[in-house]
């Protein structure tokens, strides 16, 4: 039976990425017979332009009628200055907790090929392979009381919440040790058990949760210092397990690690691993329309898609190598470009995995 795929484009360079990573899925209907049906919708800026919401809750029930979710990305200035909840990133927040999205996968792997694109010295990055395992319905992201007041003093005051129950730390941390155990058995978990109560009762309960998994080696780090590992020595991580904010935080910067965050792909699942798919970089509303965007992360993306929602491993590993072969090729967006290097544009970029996917 065809399965389903609703198509995000969002904003900035949303819709330019996109349609890169559709002609990637297009093509392994005929090299790998996957049978796919793909739709389109709106999220972010060009749905509340469209629907007056950032998430209209027809594209809500499409969403959850699809097999999986390919998302480009949301927001822009455009947006800025309308009710704070109708926002592009509320729309993102909400579908990815009306999915029951937890738990938010976010490889940083370099590839050899762009060794030197890295801010760090490439014997720090080179064979980099992290996999960051980012809890993502949770915390401070959604956790209430949040506001913003005048108080009777007449100063303003705003505050967030960080919440979280034992289930939602144990089933995020089940993920970390999963991941793991079929990567080099390794898990860190990132908190600030030094000062958040949410964080102590989140170390105790990964430790806890440590013991059906005695194969996996766990260490525990305070999210300051993993920040400061990161830069460092980070081949000395292979899976990280940590907090909603504290995910976002660190997997900008470990992508930075492999040279650009335009080639970092994620993987956003629910507990049957249905799924939404997006890159780990913004709208880039600054390059918006110039068709100069990165597309691989979110053809990377697909092929996350092909392998967690669809089963199909082997399209998603094929585009992966074709990824691979286009960087040895020796093709560049501007993103990951050394001065000097030649610069292709997004279209010419996609068009390159097509064709290295078709004559492998
Ligand atoms: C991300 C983004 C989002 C987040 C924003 C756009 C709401 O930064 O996916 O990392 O903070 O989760
Ligand atoms: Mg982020």
């Amino acid at each position: 039976m065809s399965k389903k795929i609703l198509v995000l484009p969002g904003d900035g360079i949303g819709p330019e990425i996109i349609a890169e990573a559709v002609k990637v899925l297009e093509a392994v209907r005929d090299t790998h017979g996957v049978d796919i049906t793909l739709e389109q919708d709106d999220l972010g800026g060009a749905a509340y332009d469209r629907y007056g919401s950032p998430l209209a809750d027809e594209t809500l029930a499409r969403a959850r009628a699809a097999d999986a979710v390919l998302l480009g990305a949301v927001g822009g200035p455009q947006w800025d200055s309308i009710d704070p909840a109708l926002r592009p990133e509320r729309g993102l927040l909400k579908i990815r907790s009306q999915l029951g999205l937890f738990a938010n996968l976010r490889p940083a792997l370099l590839y050899p090929q762009l060794a030197s694109a890295s801010s760090l010295k490439p014997e720090v990055v080179a064979g980099l392979d992290i996999l960051i395992v980012r809890e993502l319905t949770g915390g401070i992201y959604f956790g209430s009381p949040r506001g913003n007041e005048v108080r009777a003093d007449g100063k303003r005051f705003a505050y967030d919440t960080l919440p979280y129950s034992e289930d939602e730390i144990a089933r995020i941390a089940r993920v970390g040790f999963e991941m793991a155990r079929v990567r080099n058995g390794k898990l860190c978990s990132v908190d600030k058990a030094n000062v958040l109560a949410s964080s102590q009762l989140w170390r105790a309960v990964v430790n806890e949760i440590a013991t059906d998994y005695p194969d996996v080696e766990v260490s525990h780090m305070y999210v300051d210092n993993a920040a400061m590992q990161l830069v460092r020595a980070p081949k000395q991580f292979d899976v990280i397990v940590t907090d909603n904010m504290f995910g976002d935080i660190l997997s900008d910067q470990a992508s930075m690690l492999t040279g650009s965050i335009g080639m970092l792909p994620s993987a956003s699942l629910d507990a049957n691993n249905k799924g939404m798919y997006e890159p780990c970089h913004g709208s880039a509303p600054d390059i918006a329309g110039r068709g100069i965007a990165n597309p691989l992360a979110t053809i990377l993306s697909a092929a996350m898609l092909l392998r967690y929602s669809l089963g199909r491993g082997d399209a998603a590993d094929a585009i992966e190598a074709a990824v691979g072969k286009v960087l040895d090729a020796g093709l560049r967006t501007a993103d990951i470009a050394l001065p000097g290097e030649k610069v292709v544009g997004t279209a010419e970029m996609g068009d390159a995995v097509v064709r290295a996917l078709k004559v492998a």
